[in-house]
């Protein structure tokens, strides 16, 4: 099996202040100085990106962004673009969180022009999926997550995609403390590798991350490594306070 870097990703969402955010980033920064074949991202609020980017430098933590306007500048009031985010010091940016669909209103399409920002800005995109707790109910979970595969990456070649992280978050599992079970998430992780393969070719489906969200805590991280198509997770409230966080970055 192809060997895939895996991606241990915290999403703080609309928490912390410019100073709470240095100070959990230098904590992180020492808790996890000797990991090594692992990929870590943390994604604060845009606020902090630039003094938090300050304290990562060096270190083999990444800077990650929690959204991206699809345009480079302009008269859009309250948006920040691909190119202010490297300049910030962003290596990632996550698209399409279930929150920002939900709450934001962002559609299948907006999620396809920021992935095109955010490739053609040379950020990683972490493109979010997830079905709601009725669709799951109705079993609908993979037509669901067809759709937003397929219309997110619409007009995508394999080779713009290269980089591309997908991360799967049954949405009635993100704050919830309920957690797919890690054969389900495998199952579903399966499935979005097959449809990549089939749009996208052998090669992107192989190297591809396909990381799964949803209550992931120390307790349940290891059993979710575990499962052949997981590479990687997306981390928000556990993610908060630095110790635990390491602790899912360092599970074995
Ligand atoms: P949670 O959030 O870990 O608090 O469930 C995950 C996410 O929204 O990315």
């Amino acid at each position: 099996m192809e060997k895939r870097t895996p991606l241990i990703a915290g999403n703080w969402k609309m928490h912390k202040t410019c100073a709470e955010a240095v100070d959990a980033a230098k904590t992180l920064v020492h808790l996890v100085s000797a990991v090594t074949e692992r990929d870590i991202m943390i994604a604060p609020v845009f606020t902090a990106l630039y003094p938090v980017s300050a304290i990562l430098d060096g270190t083999q933590i990444h800077l990650g962004a929690q959204n991206i306007h699809w345009e480079d500048e302009g008269a859009f009031t309250g948006e920040v673009s691909g190119k202010m985010l490297i300049s910030a010091g962003c290596r990632y940016v996550i698209i399409g969180h279930s929150e920002r669909r939900q709450f934001f209103h962002e559609s299948d399409q907006w999620v396809n022009l920021k992935i095109r920002a955010a490739v053609k800005s040379n950020l990683i995109p972490v493109m979010c999926i997830g079905e709601t707790e009725t669709e799951y109910e109705q079993k609908n979970t993979l037509s669901v997550l067809d759709k937003q595969i397929k219309k997110g990456l619409e007009g995508s070649f394999s080779d713009s995609l290269a980089n591309l992280v997908i991360a799967y978050e049954p949405v009635w599992a993100i704050g919830t403390g309920k957690t797919a079970k890690s054969a389900q998430a495998q199952e579903v992780h399966h499935y979005i590798r097959s449809l990549i393969e089939k749009l996208f070719g052998n090669v992107l489906a192989k190297s591809i991350r396909i990381i799964y969200g949803g209550s992931v805590k120390p307790e349940n991280i290891s059993e979710l490594m575990n499962q052949p198509d997981i590479d990687g997770v997306l981390v928000g409230g556990a993610s908060l306070i630095p110790e635990t966080f390491s602790r899912i970055v360092l599970y074995q």
